[in-house]
C-alpha cells in the first residue's frame, strides 16, 4: 500500500511532558518481590536489595516517573508497617498473597534514585486516614525537627526525598472503597486540603492527583462536587485497560496471532482517544485562568484472559505496537495529559520487563518505549499520516498509519514514530518535511517480527528487538517503506 506523511516542522503544538512515558509498580504478583526487589541476601546481583539488571534496564529506558504502591493495594496499605528495622508482615488483601513489607517507602525512593525517575505515591483513601497520609508526606519531605522527619533520619535518610506527585486513592469507585462519586469527592476535599498544605515543603508545592474513571459520568460528578476546592487538586486520573476481546466468542489470549484480534486491539486506540478527549474537555471546563486541571492516565495497557493469578502475561509484538500507537495518541494530546503510567513495570500485565529467577528479558513494549524516548520533553509538531483504512469486526475504522512527530528541546533532532498497523502490507510512504531548509542526516530503527504474537522468551535470546534501517531523508520529500506490523522511529538530524 501507499501512504503520505507530512510534518510541519515550524508548527509547534506544545511540550510533551516526559512523564507521559511513566510506569506503575504495585505489590501484586512478582512485580515488586522478584521483579524490582530481591533483597540484599539474594544470589541475584543487587544494589542493597534492588535488582541490578532491572535498575539498569529502567535507567536505559530513561523512565521519568514511577507510581507506587498500587493499584488496589494502595487503599489497603499502611506505610508505617514498611519503614524501619521492624517490618510487620500482613496479608495482601487484594492480591491474596503474603506481604512482608520488606519493600517500603525508603526502598521505593531508593529505587527511584537509582533509576533516575520521579516518585509518585498513591495514599490510602479507602481504609486510611488523612492523618496517616499527611504523616507519610512529613516522613518523605520534611526538613524540620518533627516526629516523622526525625523517624526518617533515624532510618538513615537525613535528607528529605522531595516527593512531588501524590495520588488521592485508587479506583475508589471499586477496590478503593466502593464509593459513590459524591462520597469520593467528600473524601478528596479533605485529603487535598491537608495534603496541599503539607506540600509547602516542596518548591512550587506538591502535585495532587484525584481519582477519575474511564466511565465518564463519574468524572463530572466528582468535579461538580469538588467545586470551591478545585484549586487544591492538580489533575484527575483515568485508567484504561484494553483486551481486544471480540463482542462474542472466546476472550483474547497473548498467543492469538490472528489479524482479527490484532485489528480489534489496535482498534481500541481511537476509543481510548475519545475518552481522553472528552475527559480533557471536561477538565478544561473546570480549569480557570489561574488553575489548570491536567489529565493523568496512571494505569493503562493490555490485560489478556490468560494472565496468570499474579497477572503475569507474556509480552507479544502486538503489545509493543499497541503501546506505540497509544503513545503517539498521548503525544498528540500533550496539552491536556501531564502523565501516563503503563501497567505495570515488571512481571505484571503489559510489563516492559519480565524476570524468571536471575534471568531478565525486555519485552517489545520495552523496546517501543526505548525507541520513542526522543519524544520525552520535546515539542510536538503538527503532522498528518494517511494511507488506507483498516476496520475491525466491531465496525471501527482507522488509518493504517499511526504517527507523531516532535522536535527535541535542543532543536537538533526531529523524531517521527510511525506504526504501520496493517498485518499484511508494507507501506511505501512519501514523507514531506515542511518548514525546514537543511538536514544534517537521518537514522532509523524498526521493530517487527514474523508474527504479531512473537515474544521474547527466557533462554531464547531476544527475537523481537529494534533493527537499524537506512533512511534516505531529503527535502522537501523522500520515500520510506514501513514494513507491515511494525514500529519505525526516524531520527532526523538538524544543522
Ligand atoms: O493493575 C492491576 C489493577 O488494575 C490495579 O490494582 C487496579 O487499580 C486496576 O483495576
Amino acid at each position: 500500500m501507499r501512504g503520505t506523511i507530512t510534518v510541519w516542522a515550524d508548527h509547534d503544538l506544545g511540550l510533551i511532558d516526559p512523564n507521559l512515558y511513566g510506569s506503575f509498580a504495585e505489590h501484586l504478583g512478582r512485580c515488586v518481590y522478584g521483579g524490582l526487589w530481591v533483597g540484599p541476601q539474594s544470589h541475584i546481583p543487587n544494589q542493597e536489595g534492588l535488582r541490578s539488571d532491572v535498575v539498569a534496564a529502567l535507567r536505559a529506558l530513561r523512565l521519568p516517573v514511577l507510581r507506587w504502591p498500587g493499584g488496589c493495594f494502595a487503599d489497603d496499605y499502611h506505610w508505617e508497617w514498611g519503614v524501619g528495622p521492624q517490618r510487620r508482615p500482613r496479608r495482601n488483601l487484594w492480591w491474596n498473597q503474603p506481604e512482608s513489607n520488606e519493600f517500603g517507602t525508603d526502598e521505593f525512593l531508593r529505587l527511584c534514585q537509582a533509576v533516575g525517575c520521579a516518585p509518585y505515591i498513591s495514599v490510602n483513601v479507602g481504609s486510611g486516614t488523612v492523618e496517616e497520609a499527611v504523616n507519610w508526606m512529613e516522613y518523605c519531605n520534611s526538613a524540620q525537627a518533627s516526629y516523622y522527619a526525625n523517624l526518617r533520619r533515624r532510618h538513615g535518610h537525613p535528607q528529605p526525598y522531595g516527593v512531588r506527585y501524590w495520588g488521592l486513592g485508587n479506583e475508589n469507585w471499586g477496590c478503593g472503597g466502593n464509593m459513590t462519586a459524591q462520597q469520593y469527592a467528600y473524601e478528596c476535599r479533605k485529603y487535598a486540603c491537608f495534603m496541599k498544605k503539607m506540600g509547602v515543603d516542596i518548591e512550587g508545592g506538591v502535585y495532587l492527583i484525584a481519582v477519575g474513571h474511564d466511565h465518564l459520568p463519574w468524572n463530572l460528578e466528582v468535579l461538580r462536587n469538588l467545586e470551591g476546592a478545585l484549586h487544591t487538586i492538580d489533575a484527575l486520573s483515568i485508567h484504561m485497560y484494553r483486551t481486544g476481546h471480540p463482542a462474542q466468542g472466546p476472550p483474547s489470549t497473548v498467543a492469538d496471532d490472528s489479524p482479527e484480534h490484532f485489528y480489534r486491539l489496535l482498534g481500541e486506540v481511537p476509543g481510548m482517544e475519545e475518552k481522553v478527549c472528552k475527559t480533557a474537555d471536561l477538565l478544561d471546563y473546570y480549569s480557570t485562568a489561574d488553575h489548570r486541571l491536567d489529565l493523568v492516565v496512571d494505569e493503562w495497557g493490555t490485560w489478556y484472559h490468560d494472565a496468570d493469578e499474579g497477572l503475569c502475561q507474556q509480552g507479544p509484538l502486538k503489545d509493543g505496537l499497541f503501546a506505540a500507537a497509544v503513545l503517539n495518541m498521548f503525544n498528540r494530546y500533550c496539552k491536556a495529559i501531564s502523565m501516563a503510567n503503563i501497567a505495570q513495570t515488571v512481571n505484571v500485565l503489559q510489563a516492559v520487563i519480565l524476570t524468571r529467577g536471575s534471568e531478565m528479558i525486555l519485552t517489545p513494549t520495552y523496546h517501543a518505549y526505548e525507541m520513542m524516548k526522543g519524544h520525552q520533553g520535546a515539542t510536538l509538531l503538527a503532522s498528518r499520516a494517511s494511507s488506507v483504512n483498516l476496520a475491525d469486526d466491531k465496525g471501527r475504522e482507522y488509518d493504517a498509519l499511526s504517527l507523531s512527530a516532535s522536535r527535541s528541546a535542543d532543536g537538533k533532532t526531529l523524531t517521527l514514530s510511525v506504526v504501520n498497523m496493517s498485518v499484511e502490507e508494507d507501506c511505501q510512504a512519501q514523507l514531506r518535511l515542511s518548514g525546514l531548509e537543511r538536514l544534517a542526516g537521518a537514522s532509523g530503527r524498526v521493530l517487527t517480527a514474523d508474527s504479531v504474537a512473537a515474544c521474547n522468551d527466557f533462554g531464547e535470546g531476544e527475537r523481537v528487538r529494534p533493527q537499524p534501517v537506512a533512511v534516505n531523508a531529503a527535502l522537501p520529500t523522500f520515500t520510506h517503506t514501513f514494513p507491515a506490523k511494525s514500529l519505525t522511529v526516524l531520527e532526523i538530524a538538524l544543522p
